[in-house]
């Protein structure tokens, strides 16, 4: 599997066909969706298949971000604590599963805003206190965008990203933060941070911000307070970090570039971010 073309080929999937995945492929899906793993905080999670019957997919279709997934009758998701590090890692270990899904030529579609999280609640036995931060559809994608898919991409700008300067930074002792752009980096550092860059995030919002210092790398999030507020229980722009590290960890690790990660906050004065977790370049 090679993660840096899945990450480029990964687009989100709303609109699937009817014929469903079945045998083998059925079996490995099971496996993915199945299998422990664990974020860079150390909450470990594995998720949860859901087989929708027809008359199910009404009620949820209906919920599903007002009816924007089609024909899926495959989900997967799964349940975590409220709290930010519990969502980033859940942010991380939940793409890790889209991404070995895509590698498959699967469809998938991280739905974390709208959705008929009761119905779901049910379907997972939700303990207590617990959260359904996002679901997926899962399934092979029909080969027409249904009109609302295509309305959806086009108001999320789908495709666009924000430029590399506007997400990462070099922190210079005399003049404080300064832009990187992708020709001021070599490789493999121009190919993680593309990684980085592409990945998905809700709304298309892109609020992962990096600061580089030496060899380390701090990772922030530019938190939209009123965006946030809109979901009750989680700040759904930290499953946006879980992601960015990801592809960082995912990329950084093909590229054979070796390093760990650390809580160690610089408490840069200007930067006016929420810290999150550094990644260390080990020599
Ligand atoms: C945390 C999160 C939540 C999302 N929630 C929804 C959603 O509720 N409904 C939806 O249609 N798309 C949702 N998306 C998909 C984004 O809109 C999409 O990833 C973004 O526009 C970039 O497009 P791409 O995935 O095709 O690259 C979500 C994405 C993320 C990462």
């Amino acid at each position: 599997m090679n993660f840096i073309e899945i990450m480029d080929k990964r687009i989100s999937v709303r609109t699937y066909s009817t014929t469903v995945p079945e045998g083998e492929l059925f079996e490995r899906i099971q496996r993915i969706i199945k299998k422990e793993r664990k974020g860079p905080f150390g909450n470990r999670y594995s998720m949860t298949f859901m087989d929708i019957d027809k008359s199910s997919i009404e009620d949820l279709g209906k919920m599903t971000s007002y009816g924007m997934i089609k024909n899926a009758r495959f989900y997967f998701g799964g349940y975590a604590d409220g709290g930010d590090r519990a969502i980033i890692d859940y942010g991380y270990c939940f793409e890790e599963v889209l991404l070995e899904l895509t590698d498959l030529d699967l469809g998938t579609c991280w739905v974390g805003g709208t959705f008929g999280r009761s119905f779901i609640a049910s379907l997972l036995s939700l303990p207590e206190g617990k959260v359904i931060p996002a679901i997926s559809p899962l399934g092979y994608p029909h080969e027409k965008r249904a009109f609302v898919e295509k309305l959806t991409r086009m108001l999320a700008r789908s495709r666009r990203r924000k430029p590399l300067s506007k997400i990462l930074f070099k922190q210079n002792d005399e003049e404080g933060l300064a832009p990187v752009h992708p020709e001021d980096l070599q490789s493999p550092l121009n190919e993680i941070f593309h990684a980085v860059q592409h990945g998905p995030s809700a709304s298309n919002k892109q609020p992962w911000r990096i600061v580089m210092h030496n060899d380390m790398f701090h990772f922030y999030c530019d938190y939209n307070k009123t965006y946030n507020a809109l979901i009750k229980g989680f700040h759904i722009q930290s499953l946006d970090m879980g992601i960015a590290l990801c592809h960082f960890t995912k990329a950084a690790e093909e590229l054979r570039l070796k390093g760990k990660f650390s809580y160690s906050d610089p408490k840069y004065e200007k930067v006016d971010w929420i810290y999150i977790l550094s990644w260390n370049i080990k020599r």
